[in-house]
């Protein structure tokens, strides 16, 4: 199997790295020039393609060969980063390659997710302030996710909680729509988002859906693991 990750200096991208490796296969890295130092404790067992994500180039060049593509979208600057990104993707990918995408909770594929007022008020304001302040452009992760939703290649896109660090605690549970009981906890270690993106690559039953994710042994998994038919452990 041979993987590219897109957005591989992260930190997202460098716990899949990690998962991949362990998992032996083969992996090409795409991260910004600057960020290149970043994977220095990788450099000797992957392969570096430096450049911007949404360089079609570089994605062209880098996707290549490769069963998996899994891309960290990040609505960062005023330039339609995250769209780029994900067309660059889209348009690249070798034909049946598993394409699998980071986003947030916010993302909403068929407008039935119900979201708090916290994180309602949150992407608001924030994403207003944000787009104001020309660093970051919601809007346009949210054009990248419609692309993708658009598409007929074989794409998950994974909705990732609040996230925090430490060790794994495992494989993070799943539900189809934000405002299921399981996923209240709103929780996710980030080596656990890591494992879900990796792991979804070779779980075809993640083909075309929108897994919103917790931590599987956050409080709301635990309580509702079992009880909740739109639960997924998967
Ligand atoms: N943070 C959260 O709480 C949270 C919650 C839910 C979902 N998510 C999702 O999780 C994924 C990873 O997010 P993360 O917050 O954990 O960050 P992360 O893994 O550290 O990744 C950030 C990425 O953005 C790139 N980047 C940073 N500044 C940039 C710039 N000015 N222009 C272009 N690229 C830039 C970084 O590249 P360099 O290494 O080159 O800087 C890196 O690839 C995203 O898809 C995000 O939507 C995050």
């Amino acid at each position: 199997m041979k993987v590219c990750i897109i957005g591989a200096s992260g930190k997202l991208g460098q716990y899949m790295i990690a998962h991949a490796l362990e998992r032996g296969y083969e992996v090409v890295g795409v991260c910004r020039e600057q960020s290149v130092a970043k994977l220095d404790r990788f450099a000797d067992r992957i392969t570096i393609v430096p450049g911007d994500t949404d360089d079609r180039e570089v994605i062209r060049r880098a996707v290549a060969g490769c069963d998996g593509v899994l891309t960290v979208l990040v609505p960062w600057g005023m330039n339609h980063y995250a769209s780029g990104t994900a067309q660059a993707v889209l348009d690249h990918a070798e034909p049946s390659a598993r394409l699998v995408f980071s986003c947030g909770w916010h993302i909403t594929r068929d407008g039935k997710d119900v979201y708090s007022r916290k994180l309602r008020a949150l992407v608001k304001i924030g994403g207003f302030l944000a787009r104001l302040a020309r660093v970051v452009d919601l809007d346009d992760q949210v054009e990248a996710c419609n692309r993708i939703f658009a598409s007929d290649r074989r794409w998950t896109v994974v909705r990732g909680s609040d996230l925090e660090e430490g060790e794994s605690q495992g494989l993070p549970v799943w539900a189809e729509h934000v405002g299921d009981p399981i996923l209240e906890s709103n929780l996710t270690r980030r080596i656990d988002f890591a494992l879900f993106m990796v792991a979804a690559l070779t779980d075809d039953t993640l083909v075309q859906r929108v897994p919103a994710i917790v931590g599987c042994e956050s409080e709301s998994a635990r309580r509702h693991a079992t009880a909740s038919p739109m639960a997924q452990a998967s």
